[in-house]
């Protein structure tokens, strides 16, 4: 099924007939299309059911490929990112037919459904705004950064299991709520892994976040555990990199538990996420949430 997605993408870019179309989009690697696997899970039989999820992974990929310029991030999933060989003008372009063509698409479904897609856009870049601005400083005000990653990750989560649900005629609040609290519990687990994961498995350096200027659940759950003095020295390390800064970030995270603590936060959402949908029995969507939370990368 995922193939075929990938192909019905292909296809809708083949029809713009523009061969440095072809060719930039010929670079990007689909990742593991969880967000398909929601709608899937959801509308498995519905005939827009491709176009559906081929709308949602182009709008994930265009989100990226402004995200990767944003971040001078020079790999994505383990490849080189666009940004890195061909430039950021294209890559912001290549990011801007995929919007765009993904709209186009949209066009031709229920006006419920492209509105919770256009609402969930504006959200994914209001999030975005608000990931810059954090990175300015160190910030300990965990309340922008629940904001934060609920628009900037939660929010295609939620609209994917959302939309799927008014295709399939099935109670939308309660697939949105679900996809809401999955999507928190999803970024929580990447901020986790980008601390304690492993590199190999993730595609990219080990605790990029936080030289990235992203100050995330474990740094937070940190700065609240430590001495005044300790708070001044992590500070000291935003944006910083370098391995006494490493060395001295794991071994505080380590005394002071945030694995564990950062992780029963993670299982919460992914309660909370089951919870929503408990009445609806629906395995694949329950598998989801057990998978996401204990996956290594
Ligand atoms: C990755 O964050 C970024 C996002 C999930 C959203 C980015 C959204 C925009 C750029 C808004 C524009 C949207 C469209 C559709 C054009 P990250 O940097 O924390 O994660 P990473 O490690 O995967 O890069
Ligand atoms: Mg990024």
């Amino acid at each position: 099924m995922l193939e075929k997605i990938k192909s019905h993408i292909n296809q809708s870019l083949q029809s713009l007939k523009n061969e440095n179309i072809i060719h930039l989009s010929s670079y990007l690697s689909h990742g593991k299309m969880l967000r398909s696997k929601l709608i899937l899970a959801i509308a498995p039989n519905h005939p827009k059911v491709l176009e559906l999820c081929a709308i949602i992974e182009m709008i994930q990929s265009a989100s990226l490929l402004h995200d990767d310029v944003i971040d001078e991030a020079t790999s994505r999933r383990g490849e080189a990112s666009i940004n890195a060989v061909f430039g950021n003008k294209n890559a912001i372009m290549l990011g801007d037919v995929f919007y765009s063509q993904a709209f186009y698409e949209l066009l031709s479904f229920d006006i419920k459904i492209a509105r919770s897609v256009a609402k969930c856009v504006v959200r994914l870049s209001s999030g975005e705004i608000d990931d810059v601005m954090m990175s300015n400083a160190f910030q300990s005000d965990e309340r922008l950064y629940w904001r934060m990653i609920s628009d900037k990750t939660a929010s295609l989560i939620a609209t994917s299991s959302e939309c799927a649900a008014i295709l399939e005629g099935l109670d939308f609040e309660k697939y949105k709520n679900y996809g809401e609290n999955l999507g928190i519990a999803f970024q929580i687990v990447d901020d986790i892994l980008d601390v304690f994961g492993d590199e190999k498995k993730l595609g990219k350096p080990a605790m990029s976040d936080f030289k990235e200027g992203k100050s995330t659940l474990p740094y937070l759950l940190l700065y609240e555990k430590l001495n005044n003095q300790d708070k001044q020295k992590l500070k000291s390390f935003f944006r910083q990199d370098g391995i006494e800064a490493r060395e001295w970030i794991l071994a505080r995270m380590n005394e002071n538990n945030i694995f564990d603590l950062a992780q029963k936060i993670a299982r919460d959402y992914g309660q909370k996420a089951l919870k929503a949908i408990s009445k609806e029995k629906n395995e694949h969507l329950e598998s989801i949430v057990n998978e996401m939370i204990f996956r290594q990368y």
